[in-house]
């Protein structure tokens, strides 16, 4: 009987390997842009409920674009699938705008010091709803992770409350849309980029009436007016660029996480984390304490000893 055994060869391990390097470094390009032209709108256009809506928006015709001129091939979806992809798709959608109001209100790199300390919030939401236990290692990588983004946040000379609980809601929910969509994605057929695609139709009909509520069509036009008499009528580009690269850098998110583990994901998520922290920093001229440095640096190799741990 043959032995029913996958032998990957150097070469082919070598071209996975190149493959993936290729989407992470994509993904990480393509998030610094979106993270650049999201400040530079938030600055001139404080609405980060329409920003957020507007993302979602033009992720959901790119992809509606694709499938009918198929560019892409549309999935073959049925009521199951949209029932269990709802509560991801709640979960999308708040983790998405709270991240987008706290980057309103604080630095970029701010935001993302915060955020790097997720895989925290993964390891507590785990052991507390979910009852699943780690080894030692892990819960004590959660001490850097959550020693270095407190003394990151203390010492944050422009420091805003909305901004920080705005990162931290971000964290939590993004934890949650993780253990949703793990379930959604067992033994379903649809592919990284069009479960994404879905993702961000459904995230744009939760967001709307919400974003309208919030904020609504009186605040955009007057805000929309202000921003163009500062900016000039350049200003819709840098508004098209967020939105566009918002969509682009989930896609491929998704579309790389189709070939790697969660875990693979996660390290590449906080090395993305650096990247953005490092343009934003440069880009927006932020002023940075040394202490400050120190605690984001003490929470981002904490997010390396976790990952070490778990593995
Ligand atoms: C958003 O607007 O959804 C956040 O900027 C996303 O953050 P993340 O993809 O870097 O976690």
């Amino acid at each position: 009987r043959p032995l029913d055994i996958n032998i990957e060869l150097p070469d082919e391990q070598s071209a996975q390997k190149l493959k993936i390097g290729i989407s992470f470094a994509t993904w990480w390009a393509l998030n610094v842009v979106f993270n650049i032209y999201n400040k530079k709108v938030l600055n001139a256009f404080p609405y980060p409920w329409l920003t957020s809506t507007l993302s979602l928006a033009c992720g959901s015709l790119m992809m509606l674009v694709s499938w009918a001129s198929r560019i892409a091939e549309a999935p073959k979806t049925d009521l199951d699938f949209w029932k269990t992809l709802f509560p991801v798709a709640v979960a999308h959608t708040i983790g998405h705008v709270a991240a987008t109001v706290s980057m309103s209100k604080v630095a970029v790199s701010f935001t993302h010091i915060i955020k790097s300390g997720e895989p925290a919030f993964s390891v507590l939401v785990s052991r507390f709803f979910l009852g699943e236990t780690f080894p030692l290692p892990v819960y004590l990588s959660l001490l850097p992770i959550i020693g270095g983004c407190a003394l990151a946040a203390v010492t944050e000379l422009n420091f805003n409350m909305i901004g920080f609980m705005g990162a931290m809601i971000s964290n939590l929910a993004f934890v949650f849309r993780n253990i949703f969509s793990k379930k959604g994605m067992k033994g379903k057929s649809v592919s990284g980029m069009n479960y994404y695609a879905c993702l961000s139709m459904m995230s744009l009909l939760i967001l709307t009436p919400f974003a309208i509520a919030v904020e609504g069509p009186k605040m955009w036009a007057a805000g929309w007016e202000n921003a163009v008499s500062q900016i000039g009528p350049n200003f819709v580009w840098w508004v098209v660029a967020q939105s566009v690269f918002y969509h682009l850098y989930n896609q491929v998110s998704y579309m790389s996480l189709d070939q790697i583990s969660p875990l693979t994901f996660s390290i590449g998520n906080t090395m993305k984390r650096i990247s953005v922290i490092v343009a934003s920093i440069i880009i927006f001229h932020t002023p940075v304490q040394p202490v400050n440095a120190l605690g984001a640096a003490i929470a981002i190799l904490g997010t390396f000893l976790y990952s070490q741990a778990k593995m």
